[in-house]
């Protein structure tokens, strides 16, 4: 396969990096070479934040149903290129090209969810007696800055670069060094649908050499991470230095909770849907399975079954999950593996390589049964396929266990009797609940971390608020 060079998108032009360095993309499937990129540091990242910066005025000042319709045109270029876009993007990270293709039309549907949004955010009037006028106005925050991770490369570029250009910021986009190539495919077309010079700017490296400058230059005025709670922390730092908001999404170990009283089919199957979706590389993850003593074994047994017909292969012959996406990310799960041994917990699925492959970065989909709760392996995020069983045996049991963790992202629930669902759902303390069904929601819900998880919402109207802030101005009549 020929290789790609993709160079940095700054100020509506494709230019190399200043340092004319680059660094290569790799399948990870055959661990081959598909791209060279431009290694951006931070002379780059002080023009693309200078491009932003300029571009920031007259993008502002358009209407917001200008803004609107491009954001709109976009949507619709982002569905004609699916199929390029998702191919890129499965030689890029691995995943199963059906979920790639997923991933794309629901970054369409985010520049069309924030496009509609664009011309109705409004302000308020405030009543303070006769002799005043007093109202709220939302003014962009400007340059916005996205350190966007690996795991869905478009698709979150897509969460939090649509409601940023859609108030009137502009933004600076650093990619993930494992995926690097579908943020400059978006730029192409951003090009091609006619947003200005500099409304999106995209400089590729790695975490230190690009991302720390991005942070920490003082002309951005927001960031929006997404990643490591050791990142975020760093970030958090950084951010404090000169007093920029920071929304961050960091990681998760989510708990499943599966009552005795719920369809056991429907539960193995949400059980497997939840832990391998893209290889468990998933913030949201439902990483902990907490079964009911009563049904445990026969969840187990069911589950192991499911689990031994999970077909794994290259992203490209759309298998049911890909490999993982690198090399350190195959290396943590290996660890994690000889963590859980160590602790007591028993493999009843996977835990290896799979035998079939003698290249990239294939790990079987596994299941760690008889797992406590103070085992690292119920407390850590692995960020792998790799499931890990608790039981419990009451409501309470099950709360105590499932909030007993430093993380706080999601939980799901599943269960037929509306009490016991409602009463958990007040109680867990996460950022969203599932009932019934895994990963339940859309680009127009609210999604984020209570705890380590980190905090600010992503999705739906609720992420405008980052990308906007308020101005009230208060009139006497005289
Ligand atoms: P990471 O948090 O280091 O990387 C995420 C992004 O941050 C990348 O774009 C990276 O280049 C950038 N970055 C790294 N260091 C930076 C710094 N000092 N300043 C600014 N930007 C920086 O995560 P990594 O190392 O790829 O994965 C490690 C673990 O993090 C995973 O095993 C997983 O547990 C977790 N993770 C969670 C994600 C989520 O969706 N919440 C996504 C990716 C990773
Ligand atoms: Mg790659």
């Amino acid at each position: 396969m020929k290789v790609r060079e993709f160079k940095q998108f700054i100020g509506g032009e494709w230019a190399a990096p200043a340092s004319g360095q680059t660094f290569e993309s790799l399948d990870p499937s055959t661990e081959e070479v598909i791209a060279t990129v431009g290694r951006g540091d931070a002379a780059d990242i002080d023009a693309a934040v200078n491009a932003a910066r300029a571009a920031f005025p007259a993008w502002r000042d358009r209407k917001p149903k200008e803004r609107a319709r491009l954001l709109y045109d976009l949507a619709r270029a982002i569905e004609a290129h699916a199929d390029d876009l998702a191919h890129w993007e499965t030689l890029d990270s691995g995943k199963p090209l059906p979920r790639a293709r997923g991933e794309v039309l629901s970054t369409a549907r985010y520049f069309e969810f924030y496009a509609g949004a664009a011309d109705k955010y409004y302000g308020e009037t405030i009543p303070l007696g006769a002799d005043y006028i007093d109202f709220t106005l939302r003014e962009p925050m400007g340059v916005t800055a996205h350190i966007v991770p690996w795991n869905f490369p478009l698709n979150m570029i897509g969460r939090s670069v649509a409601p940023a250009l859609a108030l009137g910021n502009t933004a600076v986009v650093k990619p993930a060094e494992q995926t690097p190539l579908t943020a400059l495919l978006l730029a192409e077309l951003m090009q091609e649908v006619g947003f200005p010079a500099g409304v999106y700017n995209v400089v590729n490296g790695f975490g230190i050499e690009a991302g720390a400058p991005l942070t920490a230059h003082p002309d951005i005025d927001c960031i929006t991470f997404t990643g490591s709670v050791e990142t975020g922390r760093i970030i958090m730092k950084t951010a404090a230095e000169h007093i920029k908001p920071v929304v961050l999404e960091l990681g998760g170990k989510s708990p499943n909770i599966i009552f005795a009283d719920t369809d056991l089919g429907l539960a193995v199957a949400e059980a497997a849907k939840g832990i391998y979706s893209n290889t468990g590389q998933v913030c949201s993850a439902g990483s902990r399975v907490l079964v009911e003593a009563g049904i445990r074994d026969a969840f187990v047994e069911q589950l192991v079954a499911h689990t031994s017909r999970i077909k794994i292969g290259r992203g490209v012959d759309s298998p049911e999950m890909g490999p993982l996406v690198s090399r350190e990310q195959y290396e943590r799960v290996e660890v994690y593996m000889g963590i859980g041994r160590e602790e007591g917990a028993e493999v009843a699925a996977g835990g290896a390589r799979p035998p079939e492959f003698d290249k990239g970065y294939f790990w079987q989909p596994t299941i760690l049964d008889r797992v406590t709760p103070d085992m690292r392996v119920a407390q850590e995020e692995i960020f792998g396929p790799v499931l890990a069983v608790l039981t419990f045996e009451d409501e309470a049991e099950a709360l105590e266990i499932a909030n007993g963790v430093r993380y706080g992202l999601v939980a799901g629930i599943f269960t037929n009797d509306i009490n016991k669902a409602m009463r958990l759902a007040r109680d867990l303390k996460a950022g969203q609940v599932y009932v019934n069904e895994y990963f339940a929601g859309g680009e127009e819900t609210p999604f984020g971390g209570y705890k380590q998880s980190g905090f600010g919402r992503e999705k739906g109207l609720e992420a405008l608020a980052n990308y906007s802030q308020v101005k009230n101005v208060a009139i006497r009549i005289r």
